[in-house]
């Protein structure tokens, strides 16, 4: 076999999902929903490529009509909307508010619950953001095309904030509150911004956390790297109140309040932006090398956002809309802040950790506040199913419609979403995408199609996927085999590039699969994710996660989610991670950790009976070498499970930096448990 052939086979993911049932969106919810008509994909088809996107472009106005749908002239910098000019700050706030001055923009709900909520109508909004673009413009001397981070936790002044740049043509990077200082640092000197946004203090998880502190650290450490903040603009959690233990600094720090009151009422013209302009940067880590400026543009993402929330999330102005992620991720800046806003929404921000103090705290802010679409992750929906399995039934929300995205989710988990948090009255999307990506790739039309669970679904309308081998040869859907999923044409919400390297965003995202750098048809260029998936023979799609979340046992590669999504059909599994361990005959092995439902005890029977959950699910092919009980997993401040700490501990390895989990003690315990057990 050759080097190329031997690559070829290793891709063959073996993949053992059992197929799931069909379960078809409620009748009510397809009598509301914007798009029931299976025409839209008709209108999408390749053969309207790409002139179907104009659709999505007339949710928005425009200052000035585009001339060039797509330009795919230079691939694979393709651009949208070409010669369209527009402001994103206007579309999301001034063009509503003839209609909609008296509407709640956002609610903000603060974690503590002693707290009132803050509603934010589009006319305080309005007011708001243009004074923060004075301030942005008069007092920092920002104009369009500076880079500003902020490094702000989920209050309203993130979104003012926003869009206050916005409005300006400033590009914001957003860097997400539970980072370092020294990961705020990096993103400081990559994107060379002179002026950094922060906040003294905010509530998470019982406590107000001092947040100006990972300013000072960053500030400085960016001027080691050579690049030196002119400005700390400080929000003040409580106004007039001082809620950090760091001095303010002369002439360097400023509180956003005090300044605030010299731009009273002042209104700032909307900066008329080119379509192709940057929006923001989003940095997001590869598995290597540092991480990367996903930079974002001005129409084509604001076009995708605003259609895939309407088409996908299904927003209508009377609907209270909660997507429960954090606004420093993409998932936030799309689906909290700009799309649902294109769309003149009611959105919903929240403080507070979602089991903060019990798993009940979600459904009182939905009863409370009429919430009915909801959206959220796997990790979460797991947390608070661990936090009582019925819990949800006591509450009196009802939902229309729910979305889980970010992680493959393990079917139990979706049935749980489906029967206790959704009542069965709610329609469920499962959006595969990434940060790169601007919006939402795959998933049900959740008025078309009937709903499977763990399955992210077909592509959206306009956007057509495809699995391949290593060697770039498409596999048939519903053949059983698992591939890379690549998307074979451009779409209007793909980031631009990242940010200063265009180089590595060729071969990152092209190189794999281009075989014709001259090529200029942008057939040559399809999109690689990095993600294994799996296409059933009805075109629905299911994620196996990231091609490096692949363990290879004895020349099969098993995907960690599959084996993981076994475990917890164990019903007395709260969660369970799977990480390779080396073995010497068969490459590797897997390896469990579960953390069982409260109450329940860790015995050597709950361990096998997890290992013939999977040998039942799998095969013994996945048998893993050991099952480990253990009291909670090690995880990052937005929730994921560091799989990474656990393969060293299984490794008898030194863990490394622990210092940015949200709970690095665990990690010792963990170590104990395992490293001084026999083999
Ligand atoms: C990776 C991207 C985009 C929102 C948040 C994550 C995984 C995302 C799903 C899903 C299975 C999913 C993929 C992807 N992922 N959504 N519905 N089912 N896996 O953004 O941090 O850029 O991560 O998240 O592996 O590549 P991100």
């Amino acid at each position: 076999m050759s080097a190329r052939e031997i690559e070829a086979d290793a891709a063959v993911i073996a993949a053992h999902w059992r197929e799931e049932e069909y379960i078809s969106p409620p009748s009510r919810f397809i009598g509301q929903a914007y798009a029931s008509d299976p025409a839209i994909f008709e209108r999408f088809a390749e053969k309207n490529f790409p002139d179907c996107f104009r659709e999505y472009a007339e949710l928005l106005h425009w200052d000035q009509y585009w001339h060039t749908t797509l330009d795919a002239s230079r691939p694979p910098f393709f651009k949208w909307f070409v010669g369209g000019k527009l402001n994103v700050c206007y579309n999301c706030i001034d063009r509503h508010l003839p209609k909609h001055r008296n509407k709640a923009a956002f609610y903000f709900v603060p974690e503590r619950e002693d707290e009132p909520i803050v509603a934010l109508t589009y006319q305080q909004l309005y007011r708001r953001v243009n004074e923060m673009a004075a301030l942005l413009r008069d007092f920092c001397g920002l104009k369009r095309g500076d880079r500003v981070t902020l490094h702000l936790p989920m209050t309203l002044e993130l979104p003012i904030t926003m869009f206050a740049c916005a409005r300006l043509g400033v590009i914001h990077s957003q860097v997400f509150s539970g980072f370092s200082g020294r990961a705020c640092a990096d993103r400081i000197v990559d994107s060379r911004s002179r002026v950094l946004i922060t906040i003294d203090a905010y509530q998470r998880s019982g406590k107000l956390n001092d947040h100006k502190d990972k300013a000072d650290l960053a500030v400085a450490e960016a001027a080691k790297q050579g690049v030196d903040v002119e400005k700390i603009l400080v929000w003040r959690r409580y106004p007039a109140q001082y809620h950090s233990t760091t001095p303010m600094v002369k002439d360097r720090d400023f509180f956003v309040d005090e300044v605030l009151k010299n731009y009273h009422n002042r209104e700032i013209a909307p900066e008329v932006m080119d379509a192709n302009d940057t929006l923001f940067l989003m940095y997001t880590s590869g598995t290597t090398g540092k991480p990367k400026g996903a930079q974002h543009s001005t129409g084509g993402y604001l076009a995708y956002v605003a259609a895939t929330s309407k088409y996908i999330q299904d927003i209508h102005p009377q609907d209270v809309y909660w997507c429960m992620a954090d606004i420093g991720w993409i998932t936030g800046h799309s689906y909290i802040v700009y799309g649902p806003l294109a769309l003149a929404a009611t959105s919903v921000i929240f403080e507070g950790a979602p089991n903060v103090p019990d798993a009940g705290r979600p459904w009182r802010i939905a009863e409370t506040l009429g919430v009915n679409i909801f959206h959220t992750s796997p990790t979460a929906i797991r947390a608070l199913r661990r936090g009582g399995v019925d819990l949800p039934s006591q509450y009196k929300h009802r939902f229309k419609h729910m979305t889980t995205v970010g992680e493959p989710i393990e079917p139990e988990i979706w049935r749980w979403y489906w029967n206790v948090v959704g009542k069965r009255e709610a329609v469920i999307v499962d959006t595969w995408w990434q940060t790169e990506n601007g919006g939402f790739l795959c998933s049900t039309v959740p008025g078309i199609h009937p709903m499977k669970p763990g399955s992210a679904g077909p592509g959206l309308p306009g956007i057509y996927p495809m699995i391949v081998n290593e060697n770039g040869e498409q596999i048939a859907p519903g053949s059983g085999v698992a591939g890379n999923i690549c998307i074979r044409n451009p779409w209007p919400g793909r980031m631009l590039t990242i940010w200063g390297d265009d180089e590595r965003f060729v071969k990152t995202y092209y190189a794999r699969y281009n075989n014709d750098p001259k090529s200029k048809d942008w057939h040559d260029w399809p999109y690689f994710a990095g993600d294994g998936a799996l296409q059933a023979a009805d075109g629905y799609i299911r994620i196996l996660g990231r091609i490096d979340d692949v363990i290879n046992v004895a020349g099969h590669r098993l995907g960690t989610k599959e084996i993981e999504a076994a475990c917890l059909t164990v019903p007395e599994v709260a969660e369970a991670a799977v990480v390779p361990v080396a073995d010497e005959i068969k490459g590797a092995l897997p390896e469990v950790y579960a953390s069982l439902q409260p109450g329940v005890k860790a015995s050597d029977q709950m361990a096998k009976k997890i290992v013939d959950a999977i040998v039942d699910e799998i095969g013994a092919i996945a048998r893993p070498r050991r099952v480990w009980l253990v009291p909670d997993m090690p995880k990052t401040r937005s929730g994921k499970i560091m799989r990474r700490v656990l393969s060293s501990i299984s490794a008898g390895r030194d863990a490394g930096d622990v210092s940015t989990l949200a709970n690095p003690e665990v990690v010792e315990e963990l170590r104990k448990l395992v490293q001084n057990k026999p083999r």
